[in-house]
């Protein structure tokens, strides 16, 4: 089959494009044939060996987030009948099992859902990851209504679906982006501040202080706004934080989490943004973009046609 890999860590180089066999599908779990994956940072730094120390088996074919089809089932699997829609967060499992920049790819059950009718596999394909995330952030500091919320990278794949996740919970949210995703964070109801020199924007908009910070981008972003947290406030991380007493997140396949938030998707409660999809040939320039910083929203690769 088609498929994106690599042989060892290291830069975009890498990861070449190519023929491998099909993978088996063990116990437990269902044989996908992929149609969308999202693009998530953690691609390239994964490729680049940050977590190495983890079980992994040469060649790694990348990508954490699948939409698809069924294609085959193993045994001890209900609720997936070949041909039936589904979508899923892999997790570390990719580097052992195999990614979703592939024909096929075998997943755990217990990492998918079926896809609901409304949704698009493009969406279907880039929700798990950043929905997941953002949905892990908003329960780790109990968002809840009348909470003056800060979250940083607020208009990045995770930080996008945290504000919405946190407005509907009744939150005020203020979200540092660049200036290029003012207008957006605004329509999505949350009030825009630039990051970066010393983040001085947010002195004009802490009169009142947060009662909890997320944050999406790390290094110094905690560090420079706890002068503006509320007393007791609950603060938390998705990246790595010079910010002590910081908890980091870490985003794990769980299918309850990912099908109430697909069906937040479908019922328009929740909209993921995608910048682009682009074809499976593709799949490297969009690895590029994300990891310079470049893309306004998720980008997601089409499986090979
Ligand atoms: N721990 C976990 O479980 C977990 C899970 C998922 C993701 N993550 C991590 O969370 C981070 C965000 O992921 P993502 O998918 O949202 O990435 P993304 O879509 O690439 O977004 C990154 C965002 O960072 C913003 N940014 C750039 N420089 C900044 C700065 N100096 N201060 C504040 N924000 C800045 C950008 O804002 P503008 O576009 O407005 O310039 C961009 O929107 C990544 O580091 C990722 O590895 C961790």
């Amino acid at each position: 089959m088609e498929a994106w890999s690599y042989d060892g860590w290291g830069g975009p180089e890498v990861v070449r494009l190519g023929e491998l066999p099909e993978p088996e599908v063990g116990d437990g779990q269902v044989l996908v044939e992929v149609t969308a994956a999202g693009v998530n940072p953690a691609d390239h730094r994964l490729r680049s060996g940050g977590a190495a120390q983890l079980p992994h088996r040469f060649p790694i074919v990348p990508g954490l987030d699948v939409a698809g089809r069924v294609a085959a089932v193993g045994s001890d699997v209900d609720g997936f009948a070949v041909g039936r829609r589904v979508m899923g967060y892999l997790g570390v499992a990719f580097m052992v099992d195999g990614g979703s920049w592939a024909r096929m790819v075998a997943v755990d059950a217990g990492s998918l859902v079926v896809t609901p009718d409304a949704v698009s596999d493009e969406l279907a394909g880039a929700l798990p990851c950043v929905g997941l995330t953002a949905l892990l952030m908003a329960d780790t500091l109990s968002v809840s209504a009348g909470d003056r919320v800060l979250v940083h990278a607020a208009a990045g794949g995770v930080g996008h679906l945290f504000v919405q996740l946190a407005v509907a919970r009744g939150a005020e949210v203020v979200g540092t982006a660049s200036p290029r995703n003012f207008d957006y964070l605004r329509s999505l109801g949350a009030e825009p501040v630039a990051y970066g020199d010393g983040r001085t924007d947010l002195a004009r908009v802490a009169s009142r202080p947060f009662d909890a910070v997320a944050d999406f981008y790390g290094g110094d972003a905690l560090a420079e706004s706890a002068r503006f947290l509320a007393l007791g406030a609950r603060v938390a991380t998705a990246g790595a934080s010079t910010f002590a007493d910081a908890p980091r997140i870490g985003v794990r396949p769980d299918a309850r989490a990912l099908a109430e938030l697909a069906s937040l998707v479908a019922d328009d409660e929740l909209r993921v943004r995608v910048a682009d999809v682009v074809p499976f040939d593709r799949a490297t320039e969009a690895l590029a973009t994300v990891e310079e910083g470049a893309a306004a929203g998720k980008l997601v690769v089409l499986g090979p046609q």
